[in-house]
């Protein structure tokens, strides 16, 4: 029996017979100089997408109390937005629209002069050198806040979505926008899309598919700053259950089939082993999009002093990046983008 008061026995073991380990990785962490030079994931602003709330009226700014920093915009500040994103080199601007008036069909969404025309008019004569993504999907522009119209029985009604969701793309692209990006998960979305697009004179015009899209809790400052919620139910008859990893494989090969040109992940940072599957499955171009309240957290705790906000953002979006994601959609683009011209 030893007593609790004896040494273990490394402890009393001479220094200099414990052998020195054969390997040293932490040589190449010594200083700033050499981590720099094996960093194996690097920031660019260019792979940066800044999300955009487009809102009525002229010169009009109103914050969104959920996603400190991020407002909700006229068309006219969306541009000059749009123009300062640029010149800090960001890649692109996603925008979503919140329309003067909502109906069951969500007719603002595919109107001529609907907010997210208005201000991709306005973006492409301003800064017609940034990448112009229209969110393509009809929740915000309906009345009952669900991503298509309603059938009888209060389910949302796959083809006539389609039909609806192809009319706004086809709008959108009219209006300037580089790449489309549906979001609604109805099935056969892309292909409706696509084709609308080839159709109407608009080839050149491509497709973000939010694929492995979850039917998420992540998404409630959104909702708040998009007025977006579902007036009744949820999105789980049509959003992915968060607990299938194999469907959304699925669902990524199926939009890569429809014709997408990139494929989104989303939320990013709760499906960082969805990012990596899809990286080793698809060629395609990846996105992965730091939801608003991925955001939302990281707000809420740095403003309590809880984490260091510089320090989270930048390594939530690198672990994005590491885990396969060629664009990360981020409420903190400009952030970013300021912080890595710093670290310059
Ligand atoms: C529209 C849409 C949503 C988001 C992006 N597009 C909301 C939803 O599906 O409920 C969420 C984005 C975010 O939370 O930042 N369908």
């Amino acid at each position: 029996m030893t007593a609790v008061h004896d040494p273990p026995v490394s402890s009393v073991m001479d220094a200099a017979t414990i052998p020195g380990p054969a390997v040293r990785p932490r040589r190449l962490r010594r200083t700033p100089a050499l981590r720099a030079l094996v960093r194996e994931t690097r920031l660019s602003p260019s792979r940066f997408v800044a999300p955009l709330f487009v809102q009525p009226g002229r010169n009009r700014r109103d914050p969104v109390h959920s996603l400190p920093g991020v407002e909700r915009l006229s068309a006219d500040l969306v541009a000059t937005e749009a123009e300062r994103l640029h010149v800090l080199g960001i890649g692109g601007v996603l925008l979503f629209g919140l329309p003067e008036t909502k109906d069951p069909l969500g007719r603002g969404a595919d109107d001529h002069d609907g907010v997210v025309q208005v201000a991709l008019r306005r973006i492409r004569e301003q800064v017609p050198d940034i990448v112009a993504i229209a969110d393509t999907c009809l929740c915000e522009y309906t009345d009952h806040g669900h991503c298509g119209p309603l059938a009888p029985d209060g389910s949302v009604d796959n083809d006539r979505a389609l039909e609806r969701l192809a009319a706004t793309a086809v709008a959108q692209a009219q209006a300037g926008a580089d790449v489309v990006a549906p979001s609604a998960m109805m099935d056969g979305q892309v292909a409706a899309i696509r084709a609308a697009l080839d159709a109407a004179g608009h080839a050149d015009v491509a497709i973000l598919a939010y694929a492995a899209k979850t039917a998420s809790a992540f998404y409630g400052p959104f909702r708040d700053a998009a007025d977006c919620a579902p007036r009744f139910g949820d999105r789980r008859a049509y959003q992915m259950d968060p607990a299938n990893g194999r469907e959304a494989m699925r669902e990524l090969s199926l939009d890569a089939a429809e014709g997408a040109d990139m494929l989104m992940v989303k939320p990013a940072l709760p499906n960082l082993d969805l990012l990596a599957l899809a990286r080793q499955r698809f060629d395609l171009p990846l996105a992965a999009y730091q939801v608003s309240g991925e955001a939302a957290m990281i707000s809420a705790a740095s403003e309590r002093g809880w984490i260091d906000r510089r320090a989270v953002l930048t390594e939530s979006v690198t672990s994005i990046a590491r885990a396969g994601a060629d664009v990360v959609i981020t409420y903190a683009a400009a952030e970013l983008a300021a912080w890595i011209a710093e670290d310059r």
